[in-house]
């Protein structure tokens, strides 16, 4: 099998070789860095699959571009699938398998890190304390003990919050379109509506996928239902959240802090170093003026168990595929 891998890094070469090398797998890899688009599809001629990140396009002109050159299989190295026709692949006869799970510890501990920060105001201590500045003005916090928590979509990414949440003594409200309440009794939280959640929750972290349904969930019409001051957490993909509409509710004070791992124009500046540009995207340069936001590139999923796991699931996903077997990690139009 030979495999063109777009959008990767020093990283991702780094785990998928040290895997790749080990005799159990041994595909022909070709890396690129540049993102899968329809306009370097080209690349992946005479390969039998590509391997995708987040940032990648894998919409109907590519999907078209790549049959026509005999690529077989789309392997995802990441759990969202918002970035692929499923729908087109189905058509042309090309598989998408993807890694549902490499550490949805790593992404909830990420979605608590941004909650701590923003809280209690440690990125702004950091750079108070390193300039001889040691006032505590503008730095009041609250407990999160006794406060509410609201969580949309119940997964593994927010099950694995949940519980870092009720052990600092938060109550916990969720919303899924699958409430599971035997989980909801477990775990001891409460399945409500999305106004209700909206409405009572003083931190609401998203952890559902997009879909067309979720789109711009968080937009003026919600954010006018939340409380004010709420602390608002986004590790999920950045088209859940209007951009322009919580930059208002952040200059109305209905917003008290925005914790952004996913950008809804992530493309063009995520996993990139564009400090020698001037910034061209003038919505994300006002999100970071805000001293009350903190904006991560994408790195919820970013640790060494993680990266294990993504290069493992997936090189065991391409040769599940090479042999023809049942794909347990197979994603279906429709499905
Ligand atoms: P999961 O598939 O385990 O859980 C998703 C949950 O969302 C399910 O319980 C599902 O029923 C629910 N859901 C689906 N549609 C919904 C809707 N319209 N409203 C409310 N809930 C809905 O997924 P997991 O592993 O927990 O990941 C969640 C999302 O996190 C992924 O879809 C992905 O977009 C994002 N993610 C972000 C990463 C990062 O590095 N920041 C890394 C991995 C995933």
């Amino acid at each position: 099998m030979k495999i063109v891998f777009f959008g990767t890094q020093p990283y991702d070469r780094e785990s998928f070789d040290t895997l790749n090398s080990n005799g159990t797998y041994g595909f022909d890899i070709v890396y690129h860095h540049s993102h899968l688009t329809p306009d370097n599809a080209i690349l992946a001629r005479g390969a039998d699959g590509v391997c995708i990140f987040v940032n990648d396009t894998a919409n109907r002109e590519t999907i078209g571009q790549l049959a026509a050159m005999g690529v077989k299989l789309i392997a995802l190295r990441c759990a969202g699938f918002n970035n692929v026709d499923l729908k087109a692949a189905a058509e042309c006869g090309i598989g998408v398998v993807r890694v549902p799970a490499y550490s949805p510890h790593a992404v909830a501990e990420h979605a608590v890190a941004l909650l701590l920060a923003l809280d209690r105001k440690v990125h702004r201590a950091y750079w108070r304390t390193r300039d001889g500045n040691f006032s505590l003005h503008g730095l009041l916090g609250f407990d999160l003990y006794g406060k509410t928590a609201g969580i949309v979509g119940t997964g593994r990414i927010a099950r694995a919050l949940i519980g870092i949440l009720k052990g600092f003594g938060m109550e916990v409200l969720a919303y899924d379109i699958h409430p599971d309440e035997h989980y909801a009794r477990e775990a001891g939280i409460a399945y409500v509506g999305l106004d209700e959640l909206y409405r009572r929750a003083d931190v609401i972290s998203l952890h559902c996928p997009l879909t067309e349904q979720t789109r711009y969930m968080i937009n003026s019409d919600t954010i006018a239902l939340m409380k004010p001051g709420v602390v608002l957490l986004n590790t999920g993909r950045g088209q859940l959240i209007h951009t322009e509409a919580l930059i208002e509710g952040l200059k109305q004070r209905r917003i008290g802090a925005a914790g952004l791992d996913v950008y809804e124009e992530e493309a063009g500046y995520f996993y990139e170093d564009t400090s020698d540009r001037i910034m061209g995207d003038d919505v994300l340069a006002r999100l970071l003026s805000f001293n009350n936001v903190l904006v991560t590139s994408h790195q919820g999923f970013f640790t060494r168990e993680a990266l294990e796991n993504i290069a493992r699931t997936t090189l065991d996903n391409i040769r599940a595929f090479a042999a023809g077997g049942p794909l347990a990690n197979e994603v279906r139009f429709g499905a």
